[in-house]
């Protein structure tokens, strides 16, 4: 499974690409308005930021809901480097986009996902990546990581192509079950991948080693 970082923050994603199991970099508006990224010129300059520190798909996603103008919005944002993957939302006239966006070789990203009908839409229109929302599901009393595994039975059952990247993320223990799921990719906040880092048993055993070694030093 692939390792996404869900972030516009610069520094968080630095701190994971430090740790060398980086493979990519999600964003939204929401993200990009919480570190005070606002209007055209700011944004193309975050993602061509990012772009450089990290070596690895980076999301960027439309905020154009008609066809033309998703369109127009994901060919700019695809010119700006290579790794861009454009983000697409799971509307009408973005399964339509996604379908012209494959068609001409840009990749993209549904976002918003919801539902295994959506699932099955995005793929069918070539989505390089789909994004289920499982923590915002478990927000409302449903079980997120159920649409991971009914998403990972469809594809394999049907032999699309599309990644399925699990996303809104909320803790160390989604990022495993999404992992036994079968999910491509997992984007996780920092906070949730540094999570997968601990336990107190570890920390114990070292002290414990680090104490005995000072007898043979
Ligand atoms: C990533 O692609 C999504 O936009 C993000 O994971 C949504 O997360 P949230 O539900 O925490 O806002």
């Amino acid at each position: 499974m692939k390792f996404f970082i869900d972030t516009a923050d610069l520094a968080q994603i630095k701190e994971a690409n430090d740790l060398g199991i980086l493979d990519g970099v999600t964003t939204n508006p929401s993200l990009m308005a919480k570190v005070g990224i606002s209007g055209e010129a700011a944004v193309t300059k975050h993602y061509i930021d990012i772009c450089e520190m990290v070596d690895g798909d980076i999301s960027a996603e439309v905020v154009s809901t008609d066809f033309d103008g998703i369109v127009a919005e994901g060919k700019k944002l695809a010119a700006l480097h290579k790794n861009i993957v454009v983000k697409v939302p799971m509307i009408k006239d973005g399964i339509k986009a996604i379908k012209w966006f494959t068609d001409n070789g840009i990749r993209t990203n549904c976002t918003l996902i919801f539902s295994a009908g959506q699932a099955i839409l995005a793929a069918k229109a070539g989505a390089t990546y789909v994004s289920p929302f499982i923590g915002r599901i478990d927000d409302t009393g449903w079980d997120g990581l159920e649409l991971i595994h009914q998403i990972r039975q469809i594809y394999s059952i049907q032999g699309y192509k599309s990644e399925i990247l699990a996303a809104s993320i909320r803790y160390p223990n989604h990022i495993i079950k999404c992992a036994e799921a079968g999910a491509d990719v997992c984007t996780c906040p920092l906070d949730s991948i540094l999570g997968l880092l601990k336990h107190p048993l570890t920390d114990s055993g070292l002290a414990k080693f680090l104490e005995d070694a000072k007898k043979f030093a």
